[in-house]
């Protein structure tokens, strides 16, 4: 019998964006074989997509409720141990409460509910169940970021005073100009997508970014949103003043509206000894900088990494890795939890850190809304 971990996939059919970068990222480490999915609403066009992409049919399932009443059917030891949901927002939280409450293992795409109130629920779930939840916030599987993380955590940059990250996109900028093209997305639809649009899908990945790297927590936070029309009920541009539990200080600008960017997510950290640069569309290139020496340039592969950086990497130095890769390295270390074996906390993002964001999209939202007050984040 095969050893992979038998990996369930909800959404992330063939008309999706993100459904290839998880089937892909799923193969690369040899750790899990996809055995079930319901990866559309749609029955016929679910077993088309299974055909085209070569999985078997039989465990293709009408809807997920349906999924886990069959699978539960099934021995253990031929069951999803694991279901990946890459559906719209409004889905994860019944998905992986059900998944959960059912002894399933689960991967959730960001943001990981629509409510903060939806993931305190989930986070009380997960507890009872005690299964093995990650949060797929792409970026922290870079081993670049993870080196980041490892050198603050060893003191690299002294204390950290100044944060500043940015994350820049243009493609709402030919929609949402137009009424009809507007209406038609679900990002812009509350019901699916939940409290936010812009800091609900891009501004939450920069607030990640920021925890995951520092190893501090935000403390508070002003908001300040564009909506740019007036019918147009979800944010998709907006600043974010940032406060940490001690004098640091940061800011958090998100927009889809920037025109012509592409993936522009750019992080720069400033301590009393040193700074790092470290930007998305160039991830290999980690930049180093101090008062007293030269700028210098980090990259993957290299002896000088950490241990952390130096597992995200399957290649000598040269060879790039990229978004496959870091993705690739968030399932690589659920794989270990979900076998008991030993990994460093910063091999995947989980729970907290779901938590967390949802938390950060309230405040955003309640800050705004509340005339660019400053909110304490729960
Ligand atoms: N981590 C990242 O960097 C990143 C990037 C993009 C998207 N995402 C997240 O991934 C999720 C999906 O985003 P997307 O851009 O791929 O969306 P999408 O609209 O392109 O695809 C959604 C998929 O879900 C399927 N789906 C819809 N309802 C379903 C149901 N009831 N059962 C099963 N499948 C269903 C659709 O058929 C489609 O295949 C979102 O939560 C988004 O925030 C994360």
């Amino acid at each position: 019998m095969s050893k992979k971990i038998r990996l369930g996939i909800l959404g992330g059919g063939g008309d999706s964006l993100i459904g290839v970068l998880h089937r892909i990222a799923s193969f690369m480490n040899d750790n899990y074989q996809i055995v079930g999915a319901v990866f559309n609403p749609d029955f016929n066009a679910n077993v088309d997509f299974a055909k085209e992409i070569d999985i078997p049919t039989n465990r293709v399932y009408k809807d997920f409720d349906t999924l886990i009443v069959e699978e539960l059917k099934l021995p253990k030891e031929e069951r999803i141990q694991v279901c990946t949901i890459l559906t719209p927002n409004f889905l994860h939280f019944p998905m992986a409460k059900k998944l959960l409450e059912n002894g399933f293992h689960v991967i959730c795409e960001k943001p990981m509910t629509t409510t903060y109130e939806e993931a305190i629920i989930l986070q009380e779930t997960l507890k009872k169940a005690g299964t093995i939840f990650a949060v797929t916030y792409t970026y922290t599987g870079y081993p670049m970021v993870r080196q980041m993380r490892e050198m603050i955590k060893d003191g690299a940059l002294g204390t950290i005073q100044k944060v500043d990250v940015r994350y820049y996109q243009g493609w709402l900028n030919p929609i949402v100009h137009e009424k009809a093209k507007r209406s038609t997305t679900w990002r812009l639809d509350p019901e699916k997508a939940g409290l936010s649009c812009c800091m609900g899908d891009i501004g939450v990945h920069a607030f990640n970014m920021i925890e995951y790297t520092t190893g501090m927590q935000v403390k508070s936070l002003l908001a300040d949103l564009n909506y740019l029309y007036e019918d147009n009920k979800m944010d998709i541009d907006g600043t974010a003043l940032i406060r940490f539990n001690t004098n640091a200080k940061g800011v958090i600008r998100a927009s889809q509206i920037a025109t012509g960017e592409e993936n522009g997510l750019a992080i720069t950290i400033y301590g009393n000894k040193g700074g790092f640069r470290w930007e998305q569309e160039n991830p290999n290139h980690l930049y180093v900088m101090s008062d007293d020496k030269p700028m210098q340039v980090y990259k993957p592969g290299h002896a000088y990494n950490s241990d952390l950086s130096l597992n995200g990497t399957k290649l000598p130095p040269g060879h790039p890795e990229g978004i496959f890769d870091s993705m690739a390295n968030i399932y690589l270390g659920v794989a270990k939890a979900i076998r008991g074996e030993k990994y460093n906390d910063g091999e995947f993002p989980t729970m907290l850190d779901g938590v967390r964001g949802l938390s950060f999209i309230q405040s955003c939202i309640d800050s705004h809304n509340d005339g660019n007050t400053w909110i304490d984040i729960k």
